[in-house]
């Protein structure tokens, strides 16, 4: 249907990724890609976010050993380590604003990765103090996301979705069972 928007059918179509090939990403679609995350939003337009790119196999190694030995880290020619410059703004809800602001550049720079015909993948299991020893990140910025990018090695089946009727509600919260 000619409405359906090129996001819309990006997310109906995205497959997870399990492990990245053996191939290098393009500068320039990277360059496209961390554009995507500096044009992303951020509250108060703090735009919090400043990403480290590593691409240094070694380096990407003892990334994927602070991730758990994360075969996603490993395999992925690119991680962009996501860490936030600000860290004392607090919502008008009480609640820190960078996680938000970041997870909200990471999920542009995923969409943008996969429209370049690119796969990514987040992963926030890690050791944050291993991972800013290993980037030389100063003790008192948060390490948010690492959104590993690459050319995918395979895919698995996007797992069911939970229907409409359990994920939404219209006007008040429901209960549903
Ligand atoms: C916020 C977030 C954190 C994640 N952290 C990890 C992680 O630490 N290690 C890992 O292997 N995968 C991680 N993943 C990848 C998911 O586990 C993987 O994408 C899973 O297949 C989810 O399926 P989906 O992509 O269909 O939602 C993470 C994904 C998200 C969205």
């Amino acid at each position: 249907m000619s409405h359906l928007s090129r996001v819309y059918n990006l997310s109906r179509n995205r497959k997870p990724v399990k492990r990245f090939a053996d191939r290098p990403v393009p500068q320039e679609l990277l360059d496209r890609i961390l554009d995507c995350g500096r044009y992303s939003t951020s509250a108060g337009e703090d735009q919090p976010w400043r990403f480290v790119i590593v691409r240094d196999p070694l380096i990407r190694h003892r990334l994927a050993e602070a991730a758990f030995h994360s075969r996603l880290a490993r395999t992925a020619p690119v991680v962009i380590v996501g860490c936030a410059r600000l860290h004392s703004r607090v919502s008008g809800n009480g609640r820190p604003a960078h996680p938000t602001d970041l997870a909200a550049a990471a999920q542009a720079m995923s969409l943008c990765a996969a429209d370049l015909g690119l796969q990514s993948s987040w992963i926030t299991g890690f050791r944050e103090t291993s991972v800013r020893t290993i980037l030389g990140i100063p003790q008192d910025i948060p390490v948010v996301t690492l959104l590993a990018v690459g050319y995918p090695d395979g895919f698995v089946r996007l797992p069911d979705r939970r229907p409409v009727h359990e994920t939404v509600s219209w006007d008040a919260w429901e209960e549903h069972g």
